[in-house]
């Protein structure tokens, strides 16, 4: 049986890496296909390396675009790719336009789908992601649920999967496989900070960064909280900060898009967290670091509810308040709800219920 995973995007890296090991080791055939939605080696390849996943099968290198030439692009190049490689079944992980894009294509194909991280949800249609992974969800006859939350969010939206499983978060597994090494990566003192002494922060969720006045009302927050701010930059950011004529403040330092090891030894120096990123909240959680979210909602509420994280909105008022309150987050807000994402064996309950649906057949995509 041959499971293809496709990934175009860091996140998407992260989340399948494990995925990828576990189904090898099992003896499935796996191969893992790049969509090249991110093309920069930095925000690409360098995760392949640090992940010690293979080359991809195939690239088809669709780069920057409007969603719809992203989206369009990447169906047909899948669409060719499963009519010769038909593979028995497609793993499409996370909520990206290659997410959405691999999802149709399979459908298109009629190979069967799974959806990795499935059933989670902001409930902001606005959101491109929110859209994209409530259609995977539909399209998908296996979904891999990362919590229990997620199972009751695809079970209340009555979707028709063959089987909806709780298997935990793999992006828990990626990070377990690398917190005994963090002890021996200081990232912070090669960019000049000192442990505990300053904010670890990305910002790159087109709600944050594409808004002129959300952009600035964040930076200006984050400006005024008397702490250095390392500044981890995505290029989408980058160029906004540009286009909008925007400089942060003089405590912010600009970094490049940091590699994965590197991203988590720097939150794991940190004092806290800012980010918009779903990954990185979950990752800060994981890591013990409380986290202010500079949106209105979230996907992994069960971290707010812990009282491990905090939802600003991107009101500089708001940021400034919500970090007085973040030295009087206990340490038991981060074994609260910990064991809701997995015991970090997320990857292996994938490959048994992967196992499980190609066994039973794995009925073929609509
Ligand atoms: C995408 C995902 C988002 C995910 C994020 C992780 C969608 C709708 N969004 O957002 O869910 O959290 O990836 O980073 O799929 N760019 C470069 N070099 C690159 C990649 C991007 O310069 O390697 C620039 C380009 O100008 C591009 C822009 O960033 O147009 C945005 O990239 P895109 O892939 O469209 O969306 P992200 O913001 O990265």
């Amino acid at each position: 049986m041959k499971v293809s995973i496709v990934v175009g995007t860091r996140p998407q890296i992260i989340k399948s890496a494990p995925v990828y090991h576990a189904l090898a080791k099992s003896g499935h055939e796996c191969d893992i296909v790049n969509t090249g939605q991110h093309y920069d080696y930095e925000m690409n390849k360098i995760f392949f390396k640090e992940l010690s996943l293979p080359d991809p099968s195939a690239d088809l290198n669709v780069g920057a675009g409007t969603p719809s030439e992203q989206v369009s692009a990447i169906v047909a190049g899948l669409g060719k790719l499963f009519a010769s490689a038909k593979p028995d079944l497609v793993i499409s992980p996370g909520d990206t336009n290659s997410a959405l894009s691999a999802g149709i294509a399979a459908a298109k194909s009629g190979v069967p789908l799974a959806h990795l991280e499935s059933g989670c949800r902001s409930n902001d249609f606005q959101m491109a992601e929110e859209v994209n992974r409530r259609i995977l969800d539909h399209m998908s006859q296996l979904l891999l649920c990362p919590t229990p939350g997620c199972v009751k969010n695809v079970r209340a939206e009555k979707v028709l999967a063959d089987e909806v499983v709780n298997v935990g978060d793999t992006m828990y597994d990626s990070l377990l496989r690398f917190v005994p090494s963090l002890q021996k990566i200081d990232a912070a003192s090669k960019h000049g900070l000192e442990e505990g002494g300053y904010a670890f922060m990305t910002l790159h969720r087109a709600e944050t960064v594409d808004d002129p006045g959300s952009l600035r009302s964040v930076l200006e927050g984050v400006g005024s909280l008397g702490i250095p701010v390392a500044f981890s930059v995505h290029p989408r950011t980058r160029e906004r900060l540009r286009a909008f004529n925007v400089s942060p403040g003089p405590n912010v330092t600009l970094l490049e898009p940091l590699p994965y090891v590197e991203t988590l030894s720097m939150a794991s120096r940190s004092k806290f967290v800012v980010t918009d990123s779903g990954g990185l909240q979950k990752e800060a959680y994981w890591l013990g670091k409380a986290v202010l979210i500079p949106r209105d909602e979230t996907e992994w509420h069960e971290i707010v509810d812990a009282g491990a994280a905090f939802l600003t909105g991107s009101s500089a008022e708001k940021i400034r308040r919500d970090a007085r309150k973040l030295s009087r987050v206990r340490q038991s807000a981060f074994k609260a709800t910990k064991r809701i994402f997995g015991r970090g064996n997320a990857s292996e309950n994938v490959v048994r219920a992967v196992s499980r649906f190609l066994g039973a057949g794995g009925k073929k995509g609509s």
